[in-house]
């Protein structure tokens, strides 16, 4: 039997269709690959897909916003035990939505000079980038522990850039404020001797730790620095904020006026409180420090301050987070705040929920702060939007 082209064309046209439809019906709204990696809200802890439809890769990170756009520096990450060390460097992203993140590639790339300080295997944690105004100028700070040492390095590094994006040109690595005592220090305090065998964690030691006993120690070769944020005041004068005294100890120090180096001026905040994870913000002529306690990769409960002047004295406000999970940061620790362009009074607190066994795959915890009774207030949301601030956006 022949059959008629007429059924051929029909059969094909059948086929088309059914091809077709089979088409469509795989690329349903929320499956294709596009509106996969478009974003109208944020989901902390989710998978957050990058404009490649890759889960953003910038832990520990901090946010620069440069003409327009955002961009996101953070520790570029590897899959598997092992994935915390730096063997890609530090990566950057740009957004200017804050919901969409173009991966701009590597900002610092660590090297395979045996030897370096960032060399392959090294640490390079907590990467944050301010603009200098007077000399053009791109200047990251972040922390560096030496390849194969552990955490007892602990150093600060300072790379600079012509570009936003980098590639940066790594300076050097130090402890800050070698041969400096903090600001508030008596000549008595400067002339103190301390036992040198005080057993730790006796009320002796914490008693000669408050009064500067690691201060001392340190005083010749640097300072401790270990977690860091910095924090460019209205008046443009940086500070560079870390973890000291093995980690019992915040700094705060003051960056020269090319950021790239120390004044020499600091101040130490709550001796023996055990603080990591530092990130300020200013509202109302008024500072407010969000940290985390010390608990390696384990999260722990936030804890926030408040002062009038960035050398203090700082209140203690307690723990910022409210409602379930709290008591643990939502499983994360945080790493920056963002002040949201264009609106008044509208901060992102930024977190990392860690994941050791297989770092690439930490989590973003991004939450709206909001005030209440002049403290920061931070509570859990499954999913939001920019328009959380809407009450507060400037009107222009
Ligand atoms: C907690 C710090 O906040 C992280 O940046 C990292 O240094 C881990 N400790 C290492 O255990």
């Amino acid at each position: 039997m022949t059959i008629p082209i007429s059924t051929f064309k029909r059969i094909k046209i059948l086929s088309l269709f059914s091809m077709a439809a089979f088409a469509f019906a795989c690329s349903s709204p929320n499956s294709t690959d596009s509106e996969k990696r478009y974003h109208n809200n944020f989901q902390p802890g989710e998978i957050w897909l990058d404009s490649d439809s890759v889960h953003i890769n910038a832990h520990g990170g901090g946010i620069l916003f440069h003409e327009g756009v955002y961009y996101w520096f953070g520790e570029h990450k590897t899959a598997g035990r092992g994935g915390n060390s730096a063997l890609v460097g530090i990566g950057c992203y740009s957004s200017t939505d804050l919901y969409n993140w173009k991966n701009e590639g590597i900002a610092l790339a660590s090297v395979e000079e045996e030897g370096a300080d960032i060399e392959k295997g090294c640490v390079m944690e907590r990467p944050k980038v301010i603009y200098n105004a007077e000399t053009g100028k791109f200047v990251m700070w972040f922390h560096l522990e030496l390849k194969e040492k552990g955490y007892e390095a602990a150093r600060t590094a300072v790379a600079v850039s012509d570009q936003v994006t980098g590639p940066f040109t790594y300076l050097r690595s130090l402890r800050p404020n070698a041969g400096q005592w903090p600001m508030e220090y008596t000549e008595a305090e400067k002339n103190q001797t301390f036992e040198s065998e005080l057993e730790w964690w006796t009320p002796e030691w914490m008693e000669a730790l408050k009064k500067g006993l690691f201060v001392a120690r340190d005083f010749e070769g640097g300072q401790m620095s270990r977690d860091m944020t910095l924090f460019v005041d209205d008046d443009g004068t940086a500070y560079h904020i870390h973890s000291s005294e093995d980690n019992l100890t915040l700094h705060i120090s003051e960056l020269t006026s090319d950021y790239t180096d120390f004044t020499g001026k600091y101040t130490r905040l709550f001796p023996g409180g055990h603080n990591e994870a530092p990130a300020i913000l200013k509202r109302n002529n008024t500072y407010y420090l969000i940290a985390s306690g010390c608990t390696g990769w384990d999260p722990n409960a936030a804890r926030s301050a408040v002062a009038s002047s960035i050398w203090g004295p700082w209140e203690q406000l307690g723990n910022p987070c409210v409602g379930d999970g709290s008591d643990l940061t939502f499983e994360s620790q945080s790493t920056f705040v963002l002040p949201v362009q264009g609106m008044d009074d509208a901060y992102i607190f930024m977190a990392d929920r860690w994941r050791p066994k297989d770092p690439i795959d930490g989590r973003y915890i991004w939450l709206p702060i909001t005030f209440e009774n002049e403290k920061p207030v931070i509570k859990w949301q499954d999913e939001w939007d920019l328009s959380v601030f809407d009450s507060q956006t400037v009107q222009k």
